[in-house]
C-alpha cells in the first residue's frame, strides 16, 4: 500500500473544496436570480452549469482522485449541482410564468373598445340589383329567384337549347358531378323564367337577378362567376313595341333621362325574333360619332354600348311550360350586371368587383 499521495488529497484540489463549491453555487444562484428573462437565464445556465463552467470542471476533477477521496468529493459536488439545478428549475418556472402573463396582456382584445369610425361600403353589385328591382317593382313586376345549382333541363332543354347546342359543351358549363348528372351551375338566370312560367298562370311580369357561372378564366373582362338580371313578360297581345318601350324606360331610369336603346338582330334559341340591346352612350349621347373633336372614352366614340340580349319568347318555350302560344305572347331580356357597372362607373378591371377589397366598395359608399 502506498503512502497517501499528498498532491491528490481532495482538500488540496481547491476546486473541490467545500468553500469553493459553495462559492460556485452562490455565483450560479445569483446569476439565475438576476436573469430577467428566459434568454438571460439560458446564458446564465451555460455559464454556470455548462460544459466549461467551474462546476463542470470541478466535477471532472473527481475522476482523478484516489478512490478514498472520490466518495466524499463526489457527494459534495453532487449536492452542489443538485442545488444549482433546483434553483435553475425554480427560476425557469418563474420566468415562464412571467412570459405567459405578459403575452396574455399583450395579446388581449378589449371587446369594449369603441369601433373605429371607418366602415366598409355596400358592394355596388348589391346596390345596382336593388336599383334595378326598384325600377321594375314600380312597373308592377315581381322579383323571382331560383337556385344556383340547377337542373340541366331548366337551364337548357326548356329554353330550346338542343343537346348539341354549343352552349352545352363543357367549355361554358360547370357540371355538378359528371357530364351526365343532369345538374349544372346555372349559366344564366333564364331557368328562373322557366320556373316562373311553370308555377304561375299568365299574366307574368318578373325580373330575375342573380349569380351565374361559366367556365371562364378570371381576367380584366371575364369572371367564372358573375351576375345577370333578366326580365320576362307573358301576357295577351305583348309585342316587340312593349319590349322596346320597357328597355327604353329601363335605360333612362339607370343612365339618365332620355337615354334610349337600339336593337340589332341576333339569335337566341329561346327568343324569336332575337336582338342585341345597345344602350345609347350616356356620356356623349352620340355626339362623338365621326367627331374627332369630341372623343368619348365610354363608348369609344361609337355612340352606343353593347348592353344585353332580348327577344320575343319563342313559342316552343311557351309550349314547354304549358302556356298556349295562341293565347299569350311575351318578351324577355337579360343584361350582365358587372358589365353594366363597368361602363357606368368607368371600372376597367372585373377583378376589382370580385376580390372584395374594402377600398373598392368604400369608394361607392352606401349608394351608387
Ligand atoms: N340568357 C341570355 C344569356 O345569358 C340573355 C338573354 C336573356 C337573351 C333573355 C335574350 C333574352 O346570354
Amino acid at each position: 500500500m502506498s503512502a497517501p499521495n499528498k498532491s491528490f488529497d481532495p482538500v488540496e484540489v481547491t476546486t473541490l473544496s467545500p468553500e469553493a463549491l459553495a462559492g460556485f453555487v452562490a455565483d450560479a444562484l445569483q446569476a439565475f436570480a438576476h436573469a430577467a428573462n428566459l434568454d438571460e437565464l439560458k446564458e446564465a445556465r451555460l455559464a454556470h452549469i455548462g460544459d466549461r463552467s467551474a462546476l463542470a470542471l470541478a466535477n471532472r476533477e473527481v475522476g482523478a482522485l484516489p478512490p478514498a477521496a472520490k466518495a466524499d468529493a463526489g457527494k459534495r459536488i453532487g449536492q452542489a449541482r443538485g442545488q444549482v439545478n433546483q434553483a435553475l428549475e425554480a427560476r425557469t418556472a418563474e420566468l415562464e410564468a412571467a412570459r405567459d402573463a405578459a403575452l396574455l396582456v399583450e395579446e388581449s382584445v378589449d371587446v369594449t373598445t369603441v369601433m373605429p369610425a371607418t366602415r366598409g361600403g355596400r358592394h355596388p353589385l348589391t346596390t345596382i340589383q336593388e336599383q334595378v328591382a326598384d325600377v321594375f317593382i314600380a312597373l308592377g313586376y315581381r322579383v323571382a329567384e331560383g337556385p344556383e345549382i340547377e337542373a340541366e333541363w331548366l337551364n337548357f332543354d326548356a329554353l330550346n337549347i338542343a343537346p348539341n347546342h354549343p352552349a352545352r359543351t363543357m367549355q361554358d358549363t360547370f357540371f355538378v358531378g359528371n357530364e351526365d348528372s343532369g345538374v349544372v351551375l346555372r349559366t344564366h338566370t333564364s331557368p328562373v323564367q322557366i320556373r316562373s312560367m311553370l308555377t304561375q298562370q299568365p299574366p307574368i311580369y318578373v325580373i330575375c337577378p342573380g349569380r351565374v357561372f361559366r367556365t371562364d378564366e378570371l381576367d380584366a373582362t371575364h369572371s367564372p362567376v358573375f351576375h345577370q338580371v333578366e326580365a320576362l313578360v307573358i301576357d295577351k297581345g305583348i309585342t316587340m313595341a312593349d319590349l322596346k318601350g320597357t328597355l327604353d324606360h329601363f335605360a333612362s331610369s339607370m343612365f339618365g333621362e332620355g337615354i334610349v336603346t337600339r336593337l340589332r338582330p341576333s339569335y337566341f334559341p329561346f327568343t324569336e325574333p332575337s336582338a342585341e340591346v345597345d344602350l345609347q352612350c350616356f356620356v356623349c349621347r352620340g355626339a362623338s360619332i365621326d367627331n374627332p373633336e369630341a372623343v368619348c372614352r365610354t363608348c369609344r366614340s361609337e355612340g352606343w354600348i353593347e348592353w344585353g340580349g332580348c327577344g320575343m319568347v319563342n313559342p316552343k318555350v311557351l309550349v314547354a311550360c304549358g302556356i298556349d302560344p295562341e293565347e299569350f305572347s311575351g318578351f324577355a331580356f337579360g343584361m350582365g350586371l358587372e358589365r353594366t357597372l363597368m361602363f357606368r362607373h368607368g371600372i376597367t378591371d372585373m377583378r376589382d368587383m370580385v376580390e372584395g377589397d374594402v377600398r373598392f366598395t368604400r369608394a361607392f359608399g352606401l349608394g351608387v
